[in-house]
């Protein structure tokens, strides 16, 4: 299929794009480079440098690409920079992304697939979660997708525009070639890593004293080839609707911790910080529903195999991308 993938010069994007090559499809990456890096764009895809607020670029790019699926990866998707900035979420995640809702109609696009987060549930009521619990958002980026999410509901009721939305846990890990760098990274793996590679003394665990064995926040971490391979099942017809995509497995902060120091062979110093605004305690993903309908198995179940790939990529590339 022609693809058209918004943010594919970010982290998830980018190793989509490849997984997407691979399989023999042709994409058309837009990025707008605020988040991405134009070096982590594979070379086989046609890159575009546009901003999602630029209406009529979105359009005209979209046709020229001919797409037939879109892929929207592009959003501003930090929990505790939304709880600073609100207005920053709800204009481009919000706002710029209907845009491209309006320009994928107008393209009569077949297959509209969404990056939505397990962020939408808030602080969930049940362990572990399925795609039926109620969405109660404790933060604006949460609330953002989930916006969106219901943007897509009236679009595929009013427009025919068929989706299928992905609620991701907690992506992490890399491919050979592409993985995680972000331009001030807050993500826990790669800042745990970089203690690991000396390049800072230690790292913060932000809350201790959360309702969890350890004291400290629980997530689903899904390897982002195993996100990639989800998102080529759902661009076969008749694939659409809401879907978990994690491992049903819960690993604390130090956890990860504990995983990374035995993957790298070093110890990793942390101190303990007050807790992070708008975490909520456990998310840990039931995505049965992704396995049953997309056929979807996870290569990479295990946080330690998961971590091995990060710190592959992140010995291998010290500095990140150099752009
Ligand atoms: N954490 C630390 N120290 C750090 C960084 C993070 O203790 O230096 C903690 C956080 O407080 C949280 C956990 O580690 O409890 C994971 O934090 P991340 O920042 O790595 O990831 P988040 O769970 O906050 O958010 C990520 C993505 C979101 C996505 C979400 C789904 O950034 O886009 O996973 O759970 F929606």
């Amino acid at each position: 299929m022609n693809v058209f993938v918004t943010g594919g010069a970010g982290y998830i994007g980018s190793v989509c794009v490849e997984e997407l090559l691979n399989a023999g499809h042709v994409v058309t990456v837009f990025d707008n480079l605020t988040e991405g890096h134009r070096s982590a764009v594979d070379p086989r895809a046609k890159f575009v440098l546009g901003d999602l607020a630029d209406r009529e670029l979105v359009a005209r790019a979209l046709t020229d690409a001919r797409a037939e699926a879109v892929i929207h990866f592009a959003a501003h998707a930090l929990v505790g920079e939304s709880m600073q900035n609100p207005g920053k979420y709800f204009r481009n995640n919000v706002a710029n992304g209907l845009n491209l809702l309006d320009a994928a109609v107008a393209a009569r696009v077949r297959k509209f697939v969404f990056s939505s987060t397990c962020a939408t549930y808030g602080v969930p009521e049940k362990m572990p979660m399925d795609e039926s619990l109620p969405q109660l958002p404790v933060n604006p980026y949460g609330e953002s997708k989930l916006m969106f999410e219901k943007m897509l509901l009236w679009y595929r009721q009013l427009h025919g525009l068929e989706f299928v939305a992905f609620r991701y846990f907690n992506a992490a890990g890399a491919s050979k070639k592409f993985g995680e760098h972000h331009r001030i990274e807050t993500h826990l793996i790669p800042n745990v890593l970089k203690v690991a590679l000396g390049q800072k003394e230690q790292c913060e665990i932000f809350g201790t004293n959360y309702p969890t064995p350890d004291g400290t926040c629980i997530r689903d971490y899904i390897h982002i080839v195993d996100l990639a391979q989800a998102h080529i099942l759902a661009l076969a017809p008749g694939r659409a609707g809401f879907f978990n995509l994690g491992n049903g497995s819960g690993y604390s902060v130090r956890e990860v911790i504990h995983a990374c120091e035995r993957i790298s062979g070093q110890p990793i110093k942390s101190i303990e910080q007050p807790r992070r605004a708008g975490d909520p305690p456990r998310l840990v993903a039931a995505a049965d529903k992704a396995f049953k309908e997309l056929d979807w198995q996870p290569k990479f179940p295990k946080l330690e195999a998961i971590v091995a790939t990060a710190w592959d990529w992140h010995k291998r590339h010290p500095q990140g991308y150099r752009d």
